[in-house]
């Protein structure tokens, strides 16, 4: 039977007694979402899931983002699960070696952003019998809930500009990142968009601090000066240590986690001969704002109440 249990720190919980290599039944999927609004990051260690598996268990959540950079020549059978990765095949990289390594969260930079993020272990690199390659969260419900009573009222209702090419140009510039300038045709096809800064979260129905220092570049109802400040206090607010949470690799795990109420990093702190392989879906927030898609959950909230 699927059992669900916090870490006990900020964020994350381990669910057990369910194989995702099977389609989950009704109730455990709304189990799984009301687990994910609350502790925003879980972990189902032991699986064994194919391609097929993996996207199936994926698109329960919404649509995966398609991306044809990945497939150039439509050859790939799965082209909308990526591979994160620094292994070489013949001289050349087989998926992103450098992709997360700064506070993100992902998508924020479309109109329709990341709702979730899929991702299964298949090598761990590990070093005198630790894993290396975790991946850091922070908790925005947590973050927004600190902030004060002045900034909750002044920011209240505001948007801010999120743009794909800042967390680009970031890793360029300061992790040597071996990513070529983009293009004008690629910023053409990425034009920056606009979020509110505090958004509700549509399943624990909270508010949660929606701003990341990777993509959000301006508060747009603020002058530019107060804005920057504004953006600055902010990101250094949201990454206090209380908020943040480490989930460390095993083989085999299959991690999922709620962009909307976390943001998150890769820590690079494994060397190139330390290999680390890992698949990953990136789901969009195409369902889950849509109510009837969280009645399930409303529906155990309310038989527990
Ligand atoms: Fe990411």
């Amino acid at each position: 039977m699927l059992a669900i249990e916090p870490t006990g720190a900020v964020l994350g919980a381990t669910v057990t007694g369910v194989d995702l290599a099977q389609p989950l039944g009704e109730r455990d999927f709304a189990r799984v979402l009301q687990a994910l609004g609350r502790y925003g990051v879980l972990r189902f260690p032991d699986q064994h899931l194919d391609l097929a598996a993996l996207k199936r268990f994926s698109e329960r959540f919404g649509d995966i983002q398609g991306n044809p950079i990945r497939d150039p020549d439509g050859t790939r059978e799965y082209p909308e699960i990526d591979i994160l990765s620094n292994l070489k095949e013949g001289g050349q990289y087989i998926g992103s070696p450098d992709a997360g390594q700064d506070w993100h969260t992902d998508m924020t930079y479309r109109e329709v952003p990341g709702f979730v993020n899929v991702l299964y272990g298949i090598r761990i690199p590990h070093r005198d019998g630790k894993p290396l390659g975790g991946t850091e969260f922070s908790n925005m419900h947590m973050a927004y809930d600190a902030l004060s009573a002045d900034i909750k009222t002044r920011l209240a209702g505001m948007t801010a500009t999120h743009n794909f090419a800042k967390f680009w140009e970031n890793m360029r510039q300061n992790h040597a990142s071996s990513r070529p300038p983009m293009t004008d045709e690629q910023r053409r096809r990425r034009p920056p968009v606009v979020h509110p800064i505090f958004l509700t979260h549509p399943i624990t129905g909270k508010t949660v601090l929606y701003c990341n220092p990777g993509y959000a570049v301006r508060i747009n109802e603020l002058p530019p000066r107060d804005s920057d400040e504004m953006l600055e206090y902010l990101f250094a607010h949201q990454l206090q240590m209380q908020f943040r949470y480490t989930n460390v690799w095993s083989e085999n795990d299959l991690l999922l986690w709620d962009h909307l109420g976390t943001i998150h990093r890769a820590i690079a702190d494994y060397r190139p001969e330390e290999i680390r392989l890992i698949r990953r879906c990136q789901v969009m927030a195409t369902k889950v704002f849509d109510p009837e898609f969280l009645r399930p959950v409303r529906e155990l909230a309310g038989a527990a109440a």
